[in-house]
């Protein structure tokens, strides 16, 4: 039985390149009625959720249309622009409509008062070609695969966290997965597989959050898991359960790591100047953003004695850029020496290489120097080791560029 169609009138707040769209679809009907109204639906796997949620096809666009309280889908689509603003990974939003019913009738100690009855639609854009979840509970699915999902997911709480931003229904449900090619500076593309928050109603953006609401988050999504390994059990689909204790260890250690390098990052790129993240991508452990201001200081400290003034720490970050970091990121391109590492990028494998260095040179106890750290890496972790005619030439070229850190870190004092 449909009920007689409303009256009242519908308000679009949408970009206004998709309001034509959005006004073709029969906002005065519930959106479970659709289907029947012959509006064209997308099949699409969709995670577990509360509200009824809708796919359809408008011209050549998807929108996903989720029904819910009005107060809700202008909270939701606030924080969906505001994720973005802040470069988080999520849904694009289309906007909110809201269809106004009959107002409702409520008793209240003084008699009957009307309240307004707001329908309120959250509309985004599909997220398409995402990893199914259900990839993570297939039986072959091993756990050296599944920390590919944590690391996506892991990047995305780093990332919310460090932008003072508390989800707050943090599930595998509500975290799309996706590879992605993105550009690496001195490179090229690189696919990655990275994390999306889709459900946004309850986000809250602050300045910063304090750790105990990282925690939660963590915390609810780990539990999230027993209750996804509770469902898929009633279902019969469930083989090896979620959120194990290697899952969980590695999740939550994984996640104080890289809060921890963040945080250091944050503080570094402050005080020098330097944008790391575009130049090097996200630094993994804390010990690399420790290694790259030892660098940096190195290089200030060779050109404080070498010139006629005292350089500051943000013009020796730059100098450092120009003079040592690109040029050696350079020489590794012309020399193919990624291609001894297939799906590392230039300035990853110079990050790596001054992390061996610095181990192999605890080791040795001296500076065993940039030339030997390389050759040494490149041994114990290249595909296929090049000729020594190759390390001739190359040592030569490289030599030429370090030779100012070389001889600053060989003589600084501690
Ligand atoms: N724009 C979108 N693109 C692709 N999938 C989506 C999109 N929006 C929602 N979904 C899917 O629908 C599910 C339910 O949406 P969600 O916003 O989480 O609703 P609920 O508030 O009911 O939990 C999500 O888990 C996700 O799988
Ligand atoms: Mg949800």
């Amino acid at each position: 039985v449909i009920a007689p169609e409303s009256k009242s009138p519908i308000v679009f707040q949408v970009d206004g390149i998709f309001l034509e769209d959005l006004k073709t679809l029969p906002w005065r009907r519930p959106i479970e009625e659709w289907k029947d109204l012959g509006i064209r639906h997308v099949h699409v796997r969709r995670g577990v959720g509360r509200h009824p949620i809708v796919f359809v096809q408008v011209g050549r666009r998807v929108f996903v249309i989720k029904e819910l309280g009005y107060e809700d889908s202008q909270k939701e689509i606030t924080n969906f622009r505001e994720l973005l603003n802040r470069g988080i990974h999520t849904l694009i939003p289309a906007g909110c409509v809201t269809r106004e019913e009959e107002p409702n009738e409520v008793d209240t100690q003084i008699g009957k008062r009307f309240e307004r009855n707001r329908v309120g639609h959250t509309v985004t854009l599909l997220l398409d070609r995402v990893v199914p979840d259900s990839q993570l509970y297939r039986r072959a699915f091993k756990f050296e695969n599944r920390k590919r999902i944590w690391d996506a997911i892991i990047d995305l709480f780093v990332e919310l966290h460090s932008h003072g931003i508390y989800w707050g229904d943090a599930s595998l449900a509500n975290a799309l997965v996706k590879f992605l090619r993105v550009d690496v500076p001195y490179i090229g593309k690189k696919v990655e597989l990275k994390a999306f928050l889709v459900d946004a109603e309850t986000v809250e953006i602050h300045d910063s959050i304090s750790d105990a609401l990282r925690a939660t988050d963590v915390e609810f999504f780990l539990e999230s898991m027993e209750w996804l390994n509770a469902d898929l059990m009633a279902e019969g689909i469930l083989r090896d359960p979620l959120g194990t204790k290697e899952d969980v260890d590695y999740i939550k250690g994984q996640y104080e790591v890289k809060f921890e390098a963040n945080v250091r990052l944050l503080e570094f790129e402050k005080r020098t100047g330097l944008n790391v993240q575009r130049l090097l991508g996200k630094l993994r452990v804390p010990v690399e953003v420790d290694l790259l201001q030892k660098h940096i200081e190195e290089h200030k400290w060779y050109l404080n004695e070498r010139g006629e003034r005292q350089f500051d720490i943000v013009e020796a970050a730059k100098r450092w850029h120009d003079e040592v970091f690109i040029p050696i990121c350079e020489l590794f391109r012309e020399e193919e020496v990624p291609r001894y590492f297939p799906g590392k990028t230039a300035s990853e494998l110079y990050m790596e290489i001054m992390t061996h260095k610095y181990f192999l040179s605890e080791e040795h106890g001296e500076d065993v120097g940039m030339m030997k750290a390389t050759r040494d890496y490149v041994e114990r972790f290249g595909t296929a080791g090049p000729l020594a005619s190759f390390w001739i030439a190359f040592s030569r070229k490289m030599l030429t560029i370090v030779r100012t850190a070389e001889t600053g870190s060989a003589v600084m004092p501690k």
